[in-house]
């Protein structure tokens, strides 16, 4: 089975109340870790590369680890575009053989966003490719950009009918109260997304997929091992659980997490050099660190999205 698109996927999602995982990839244990996890549970996924995984590992490198993972499982994966910040990186990667992009030019004004979207989208739509957008604005990190909470903004629901209907987006990532990175919430706090947007966004988008992006949930478990094994993460905290699974229920079709996967691969690099300092053989650190991201991705397919068993 060559590369899908998300369209079938989000279909399949929407009906069955559950969502695919959007995990992030940068390298070749990445991508093995993910897939072994999703090929064990017979899992749909995304697979999406940033503008700093490219200029990282280089668009070919990537693309052919991806296929090479389509080849091995034969589950349906998307290879998707995250953060795409102008049409030149959306076209090169369309053209370049990804099945999915995302024009994130929420930090534009409504009319700029609607053009740009609406360029990309008919670039994409000319080549069978499909494209996500973005209305709202997160907190966190995302490559060099850095946006605080005081910047973010959430989505208005009044205008997400407006904005797709005159993009043709296939799927709008919405800000309820995620973020990116792993310092989302202070400690302490309780993190509480707004349901009560994504419910108006459902009520007027019938049938249409939702993104969420920034859903890591910064396992305290990991945050603990990375100290204890000579890190310094203090006050790192993430988004519950189980309000991910109840949004995956909803309209939400895709769940966007990458820090989590960091997490587990530092956490096992540095308690295995810690253990093992004499060690040097990447093989020796890296086959723990590929399992715990498939550990870490077996979880999120079965207790968060509930997308096992739906390839
Ligand atoms: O939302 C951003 C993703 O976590 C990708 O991060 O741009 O550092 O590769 P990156
Ligand atoms: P996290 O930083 O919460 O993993 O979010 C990842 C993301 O949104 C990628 O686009
Ligand atoms: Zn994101």
């Amino acid at each position: 089975m060559p590369l899908v698109t998300t369209k079938e996927m989000f279909k399949k999602a929407y009906k069955g109340g559950y969502a695919i995982g959007a995990f992030n990839v940068n390298n070749m244990e990445i991508v093995q870790g993910i897939t072994e996890a999703a090929a064990d549970l017979n899992a749909p996924l995304i697979l999406q590369v940033s503008k700093g995984a490219r200029a990282y590992a280089n668009h070919t490198y990537l693309m052919k680890l991806v296929e090479a993972a389509v080849e091995e499982t034969g589950l349906p994966i998307a290879l998707h575009l995250d953060h795409g910040d102008s049409f030149d990186i959306c076209k090169s990667c369309i053209d370049g053989g990804f099945t999915s992009v995302m024009i994130d030019a929420s930090s534009k004004s409504f009319e700029d966003n609607i053009a740009l979207t609406r360029q990309v989208v008919e670039y994409a739509h000319d080549r069978g490719v499909v494209v996500e957008a973005e209305l709202g604005t997160l907190a966190g990190i995302e490559d060099d950009v850095n946006v605080s909470a005081e910047d973010s903004s959430y989505t208005r629901p009044e205008d997400v009918q407006e904005f797709v209907e005159r993009t043709g987006c296939d799927s709008l990532a919405i800000a309820i109260g995620t973020s990116h990175g792993a310092y989302k919430f202070k400690p302490g706090t309780k993190p509480q997304l707004r349901f009560d947007i994504l419910e108006d966004v459902e009520r007027r988008l019938p049938g249409f997929p939702i993104v969420l992006h920034g859903s890591s949930s910064v396992p305290q478990e990991f945050v603990k091992i990375i100290n204890e094994n000579g890190g310094n993460m203090p006050g790192a905290i993430g988004v519950p659980e189980d309000q991910l699974r109840r949004a995956a229920s909803m309209a939400v079709c895709k769940i966007n997490i990458d820090s989590d996967l960091r997490l587990a691969m530092t956490a096992t690099i540095r308690k295995y050099f810690n253990d093992h300092p004499d060690h040097f053989d990447p093989r020796q650190y890296l086959k723990p660190a590929r399992a715990a991201i498939k550990d870490m991705v077996a979880h999120k397919l079965v207790d968060v999205l509930g997308c096992d068993g739906k390839a």
